[in-house]
């Protein structure tokens, strides 16, 4: 046991991890390793609430692991395992699931999204912010490093905490979100008024982390922008270029007043191969420490975070059982 405070965050492991979830969420990930106690997962039950494929799940779910460790998650530091590994996230998701409202759960936009796009409206899509504050509150997390689509989940799962907290005594800390100032919701390339999303079926529209040099340059050449050439930041009437700005300035470390200086009147063509240069040199190093991964070690190093999560979570969860009225007789 340490005093630092416990982080959580989790992530799906379909579709090719992007930069809106490197800037708008990972990066937290890798920074917070030095001061708290991190617990990170591959929410692998989660992303089966959409349709998926048995197939090619097993490799998909791997390669989440091993883009993440890439990233600079590093199993010594954090607790990094499979959400599907540690049966006492589904056993809490159960519980709290009695003590939240349908109403709150019609309410939540990401859902309403999904069904709205025809993704079919299933139990599991419907409870899958009962899943997600099951995974926050079993480690008793204090902090939570997402990106600000999360942030009505969040707030869904303080509620829940409270409630629980009310009824059954003091159990869980009540999680704060960690949300970007800048790049909490990074926009699509093709069109910056929607989010930037793995679904997306137009591949110009994000950036991926092992993405080569060449093609980032070209996906960012070819970022929709507007036909006013001023490089100024102003999301009503240059959506396309703020968002621009707002990668630039998360992958050079420079303030967004600082670029917009430098590049106002550079043009567009200018303007997108310094962002390209800078996204370029923020991701290298990723790709390099994935190539450098192997898979046998990579699923060996899960297998143990699995088992270490699994005691955490059986200690944490006894308490749960107790207080509700399941101690073993
Ligand atoms: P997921 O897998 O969709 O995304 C992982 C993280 O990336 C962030 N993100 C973005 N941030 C900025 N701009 C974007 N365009 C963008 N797209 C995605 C997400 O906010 C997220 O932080 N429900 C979660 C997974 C989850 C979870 C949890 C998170 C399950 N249990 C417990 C935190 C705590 C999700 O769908 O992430």
């Amino acid at each position: 046991m340490t005093d630092k405070k416990r982080v959580f965050s989790g992530l799906q492991p379909t579709g090719d991890i992007h930069l809106g979830n490197y800037l708008g969420a990972l990066k937290n990930w890798v920074k917070l390793q030095d001061d708290y106690d991190p617990v990170y997962c591959v929410v692998d039950l989660h992303a089966i609430t959409v349709d998926y494929d048995p197939a090619i799940y097993q490799r998909e779910r791997l390669e989440a692991a091993k883009v993440l460790m890439a990233c600079g998650i590093d199993p010594q530091r954090s607790l990094f395992y499979f959400q599907s590994q540690v049966p006492q996230h589904t056993e809490l998701s159960w519980i709290l699931g009695t003590m939240t409202p349908m109403g709150v759960l019609n309410r939540m936009t990401q859902y309403k999204d999904k069904v709205d796009k025809g993704i079919a409206a299933n139990f599991g899509l419907f409870a899958y912010p009962v899943l997600m504050a099951a995974d926050i509150l079993l480690y008793r997390a204090h902090l939570v490093p997402v990106g600000d689509d999360q942030k009505q989940h969040l707030e869904m799962t303080r509620d829940i905490a409270e409630r629980f907290n009310n009824r059954f005594g003091e159990v869980f800390p009540i999680p704060d979100p960690l949300i970007p100032e800048h790049t909490a919701r990074v926009m699509s390339l093709s069109d910056p008024t929607s989010k930037m999303s793995k679904s997306d079926p137009n591949l110009k529209s994000r950036v991926l982390v092992l993405d080569s040099p060449d093609v980032i340059r070209k996906k960012l050449r070819s970022a929709v922008t507007d036909s006013d050439p001023d490089v100024r930041y102003d999301w009503t009437a240059k959506p396309g270029v703020s968002n621009l700005l707002e990668i630039f300035s998360a992958c050079s470390g420079r303030t967004i007043d600082d670029l917009e200086g430098e590049y106002q009147s550079s043009g567009y063509g200018v303007f997108k191969d310094a962002v390209a240069d800078a996204v370029i040199a923020e991701l290298a190093p990723i790709s390099k420490a994935y190539d450098a991964l192997d898979d046998g070690e990579v699923s060996a190093l899960m297998a143990t975070g699995a088992a270490r999560a699994r005691d955490l979570a059986e200690e944490y969860q006894e308490e749960v059982r107790r207080v509700t009225g399941f101690a073993a007789p």
